[in-house]
């Protein structure tokens, strides 16, 4: 989910194009964003407030009260966004948006936002051509608002020209790139570790772990989101590889070996989320070992610890973070782990935590940097869990 944890404020006023905002709205919903929906009253006319609570799942506000003498806090709102997006933007709130004016909720939200607003202009190409369109648009610009479109085609009037509100796939497109190009790791070369591995017994069994990968690959997505150029490796699972990522697909703890170290050495920041497996067997049988063979023990050797060996090799410029999953004691553990492996932060998750570790879609988190300050949070989703990790991460590089 390319827009997980993002609040978006989608305006919507008075033109033809306003029913394509039931669409923008489930797109939005689809890459994890929250939305909420203000129209203008002559938006109404044309999509259902209806239609838009039931797709953003909260209420369509479009007055500055209700009719219950309750305020609709525009302040509120546009502190709430991350992005408020005008789609589509008609003649009529372009000019008001340029000079100003405040007659309505919507209005009142562009002026008080503090956060970036992107316009998607929907009108007639006449209307779009119009020497006062033009400098309202000139002027919404240079107070720094991102015009997406018009794009050119058919338009409800029957003419054919520039106007068109650009399609709610493509705008989709303008507002992640708009978070990806905000992204505070923009530049740099993260690389992360995700999933269990297989070590093989023979050609049909295997050792492994309970790990799906989900923790790691919802890292990853975030540290997209934040403009980091991503390299996964990652063991067997069953998940969808996120967008714009390098992704490496291995299987047993000596391949995740190979690639991570190769890796490694390209990257300024490197999370090492896998669960990795610590023993191997000794021998892998090249055909499948019959029951007949009478086989009751098999012996294991050590694997390679990744993260301890990219602790010794760790440059100055280089940031590392590591996982300990542990049953007990699991602050001690984790900072012995962080302090041995010569880690700059680890994070620490407990079995001991209802909703936590393997297999979960949540995760409750420990993060010990290497100064030992610890900071402990509540249950979540893994991709909110992602984005403190992501977020801590880039408060201690930029330190
Ligand atoms: N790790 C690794 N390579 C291994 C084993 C572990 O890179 N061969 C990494 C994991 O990706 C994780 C961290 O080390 O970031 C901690 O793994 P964990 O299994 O919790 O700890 P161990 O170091 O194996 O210690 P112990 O088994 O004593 O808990």
């Amino acid at each position: 989910m390319l827009l997980a944890g993002r609040k978006i404020v989608l305006g919507v006023t008075g033109s033809i194009a306003a029913y394509k905002a039931a669409h923008i709205c489930r797109l939005l919903r689809k890459e994890g964003a929250e939305v909420k929906v203000v129209m203008t009253a002559s938006a109404v006319s044309f999509i259902t407030p209806l239609t838009l609570s039931t797709l953003s799942k909260h209420p369509v506000m479009v007055d500055l009260s209700n009719d219950d003498a309750t305020w609709n806090n525009h302040v509120e709102l546009g502190l709430w966004a991350d992005l408020f997006l005008i789609a589509p933007a008609s003649a009529n709130t372009i000019a008001k948006c340029a000079n100003g004016l405040c007659d309505n909720l919507l209005n009142a939200v562009y002026l008080s936002s503090r956060c970036k607003v992107m316009i998607a202009p929907a009108m007639d190409h006449d209307m779009f051509l119009h020497p006062s369109t033009q400098i309202n648009l000139n002027r919404l610009k240079s107070f720094g608002n991102i015009l997406i479109g018009p794009a050119v085609g058919e338009l409800a009037s029957g003419l054919n020209g520039e106007g068109r509100m650009l399609e709610p796939e493509i705008i989709l497109e303008h507002i992640v790139t708009f978070f990806a190009s905000k992204g505070t790791l923009k530049g740099k070369n993260v690389l992360v570790s995700a999933g269990p591995t297989h070590e093989p017994i023979d050609p049909v069994r295997f050792i492994s772990n309970n790990s799906t990968g989900k923790m790691g690959f919802a890292i990853a997505d975030e540290l997209v989101k934040q403009g980091a150029s991503v390299t996964l490796v990652a063991g067997p699972n069953n998940l969808t590889i996120p967008a714009n990522i390098k992704y490496i697909g291995i299987t047993t703890a000596n391949e995740m070996y190979n690639i991570c170290i190769e890796e490694f050495a390209k990257s300024d920041i490197a999370i090492m989320s896998a669960a990795v497996a610590d023993f191997t067997p000794e021998i892998s049988a090249d055909h499948k070992i019959k029951k007949s063979s009478g086989l009751n023990t098999i012996l294991l050797k050590p694997t390679v610890d990744i993260l301890e060996l990219m602790g010794k090799l760790k440059k100055n410029h280089q940031f590392l973070v590591g996982f300990a999953l542990e049953t007990q004691d699991a602050l001690n553990y984790g900072k012995e782990k962080m302090l041995r492996k010569n880690l700059d932060l680890i994070v620490v998750n407990t079995l001991a935590d209802a909703g936590a570790g393997f297999g979960y879609d949540t995760n409750k988190v420990t993060l010990i940097d290497k100064k030992e300050n610890v900071n402990s949070f509540e249950l979540k989703s893994k991709t909110e869990v992602a984005i403190d990790i992501v977020n801590k991460i880039i408060s201690l590089y930029n330190a």
